[in-house]
């Protein structure tokens, strides 16, 4: 069940293979440029319905529908307007997903019952294909257990799904580690619903103004179910906590000497109270840690170096078996922005400013 890909020239039979689980209902993990996506037949409810249960995804919580050209994005609308005809040209296939009106033909379960349907081209090889031979739309969401961080490898689907799901194809690490950018048209302004591979500038440079969702960052978490509270989110998804490591994360951002300083009173304080501390840092700030369990993500100054390292990072607090992680935060910018979002979605709102 778990099969071998080459990323760059995918092998026909196994993709063939694949497609035919798709066509007959069943689910297929498979490997996208941003993390690793849970697969089924988007015009098949029952189908979809797997993908909630072997998530254990709430059903309020809309999936992002992938497709490999064009007609196929138009049939799952009932309207692409000029912005959006604009953005497939620019960033597809790529990392940015597009809402729109939903179209008649897809079953009301795959979008949760909402009126608009998330729509994206991923840019792999794997993703492709397996979207051409089974000549469907593939509804996906990220191939992980609902709240636990993204897969980007296929170990990591198999460790949260394996044996729930038909087939999970290994096409080796997903390359940006982090989700793609989702953006609402069918607002008068564009609207931000997560940051993600396509910047703010970016997609400013082709359409204009977009704002960012102001829920994105600032909702409390109930600190039992991980639901948001007095919260009426655009995207169901940020009514969840998110991404996050079984240990609790606390996440420090600001002035980076306070940061370290900071983090080193945290981590002090937490062992007083006999706790296994994690520490997640930088190449230029492990240095500071080093009397603890600390795990690197890369360079301060590469967001896409971190965003690549990050989830597994997260998973990999999990397998030490530490009692709580204190993070470092980084620029939130560009790049950096999508970073942030996902550890402070990660650390359920325990962000410390100094
Ligand atoms: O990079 C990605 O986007 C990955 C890969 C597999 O393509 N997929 C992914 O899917 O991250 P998922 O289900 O983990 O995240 C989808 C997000 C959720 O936050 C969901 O609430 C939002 O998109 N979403 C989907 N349809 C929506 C809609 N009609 N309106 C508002 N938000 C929507
Ligand atoms: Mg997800």
């Amino acid at each position: 069940m778990l099969w071998r890909v080459d990323p760059a020239k995918p092998d026909r039979e196994v993709i063939r293979k694949a497609s035919g689980i798709l066509r007959s209902g069943g689910l297929v993990a498979f490997p996208t440029e941003t993390v690793y996506g849970l697969g089924a037949d988007t015009f098949n409810a029952e189908a979809v319905k797997k993908i909630f249960l072997a998530k254990g995804r709430p059903q309020d919580n809309p999936l992002i529908i992938h497709v490999n050209n064009r007609q196929m994005a138009r049939e799952l609308t009932i309207g692409i307007n000029r912005q959006a005809e604009r953005l497939m040209d620019i960033f597809w296939p790529g990392p940015l997903t597009i809402i729109l009106p939903r179209g008649e033909k897809v079953p009301a379960e795959v979008c949760a019952g909402l009126a608009s349907i998330a729509i994206r081209m991923p840019a792999h090889q794997v993703a492709l294909d397996l979207i051409s031979y089974a000549q469907l739309p593939v509804a996906a969401p990220s191939a992980n257990v609902s709240g636990r961080p993204s897969p980007t490898t296929a170990m990591h689907v198999y460790e949260d799904l394996g044996g729930q799901i038909e087939a999970i194809l290994d096409g080796g690490p997903a390359g940006m580690g982090v989700e793609s950018t989702v953006l609402d048209l069918t607002s008068p302004v564009p609207v931000i619903l997560r940051p993600g591979g396509v910047t703010v500038s970016q997609l400013e440079k082709e359409i204009g103004e977009v704002r960012i969702d102001p829920h994105i960052e600032t909702a409390t978490f109930n600190g039992d179910s991980g639901e948001k509270v007095n919260f009426q989110p655009r995207s169901p998804g940020m009514k969840y906590k998110h991404y996050a490591p079984r240990a609790p994360l606390f996440l420090v951002e600001g002035d980076g000497r306070r940061v370290t300083a900071k983090v080193r009173e945290l981590v002090a304080l937490k062992q007083a109270e006999g706790l296994r501390v994690g520490v997640l840092a930088y190449n230029e700030t492990a240095g500071y840690y080093s009397q603890n369990e600390v795990l690197t993500v890369g360079s301060i100054w590469s967001a896409e170096q971190v965003a690549s390292r990050l989830y597994s990072t997260l998973r990999r607090f999990d397998e030490l078996g530490v009692d709580v992680i204190i993070a470092e935060g980084l620029e939130p910018q560009g790049f950096g922005l999508a970073v942030m979002n996902r550890l402070r979605r990660a650390s359920g709102g325990k962000v410390i400013r100094v």
